[in-house]
């Protein structure tokens, strides 16, 4: 087990790429705090980790109130003890749909308050646990939105950039605590998300679903979308011993899109 009686919190644990981080996690005896708004889902995923004799707890939170991210660091605090790893997988999605000269504002502040101040909040608390105790993990998701630019995503694409930057810089100062942050950078993962986002790509474009879906896969070298368990084991990877020497890293898992498709301007 990679990750035995690891303390972790997973922001927006309990679907998509979170989830199966969750179960991954879980499976590596990691004590789970999977994080977000939707209790429900949170408590699903609280509960098939129990079922199979694991640890673990849902904690509602929005990420975007500060006060309720100390709440759950605090009551991760209470029921485990510590924390040994954060993954910021938590972001407001992709839905902007406009060039920045039309965006609607509240989409860019809503991005920014969840994706980046909330990465940046949850790193800064869990790190006054970690700090003292001068050992702990943070992985921070970005995308391949922050490795070129996004048309009329302006939005999530400067959150995802801005990850990055954070990421680098967030090694560099607890990196003397023992303290290793890294970031990962998925492509097209099938998730519930990413579907709905397919399907208003391809309302916008005139498509059907197959065919932006095509599209889509014909970009990435390996002409298909990851499965939310493949970007799950990349972030026990950065979590685990097994990357002890990597710290401000960015690990790109696109199934080869970075490489083929240096920009997204015709992705669909
Ligand atoms: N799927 C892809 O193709 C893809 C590609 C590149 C990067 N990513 C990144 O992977 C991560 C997960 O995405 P996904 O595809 O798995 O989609 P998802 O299931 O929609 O994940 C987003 C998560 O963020 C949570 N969240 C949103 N706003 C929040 C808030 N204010 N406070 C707390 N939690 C909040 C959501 O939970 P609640 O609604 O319960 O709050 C949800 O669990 C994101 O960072 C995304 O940018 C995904």
């Amino acid at each position: 087990m990679k990750l035995k009686d690891k303390v972790a919190i997973i922001t927006g644990g309990g679907s998509g790429i979170g989830r199966a981080t969750s179960l991954a996690f879980a499976r590596e005896g990691a004590k789970v705090v999977a994080a977000s708004r939707h209790l429900s889902r949170l408590e699903e995923v609280a509960e098939a980790i129990k079922a199979k004799g694991g640890k673990a707890r849902a904690i509602q939170t929005d990420i975007s109130d500060y006060e309720q991210i100390k709440r759950l660091v605090a009551q991760t605090i209470d029921e485990f003890g510590q924390i040994d790893i954060l993954v910021n997988n938590a972001a407001a999605m992709a839905t902007n749909n406009a060039d920045t000269v039309d965006m609607n504002l509240d989409n860019w502040d809503t991005a920014l308050a969840v994706s980046l101040t909330g990465t940046m909040l949850c790193a800064r608390e869990v790190l006054k646990n970690m700090i003292p105790r001068k050992s702990g993990n943070i992985v921070n998701v970005s995308s391949v939105a922050g490795l070129s630019g996004v048309p009329k995503e302006s939005p999530y694409a400067a959150c995802k950039w801005g990850i990055i930057g954070f990421t680098e810089t967030l090694a560099i100062e607890a990196g003397k605590y023992n303290i290793r942050v890294n970031c990962i950078s998925p492509g097209a993962t099938l998730t519930d998300e990413f579907d709905e986002w397919i399907k208003r790509s391809a309302k916008d474009v005139g498509l059907t679903y197959e065919q932006v879906m095509t599209k889509l896969c014909d970009n990435n070298a390996l002409k298909r979308a990851a499965k939310p368990e493949e970007i799950a084991n990349c972030i026990v990877f950065l979590a685990s011993d097994d990357s002890s020497a990597m710290t401000g890293s960015n690990l790109v898992a696109s199934c080869g899109f970075h490489i083929t498709h240096p920009n997204m301007i015709s992705l669909v």
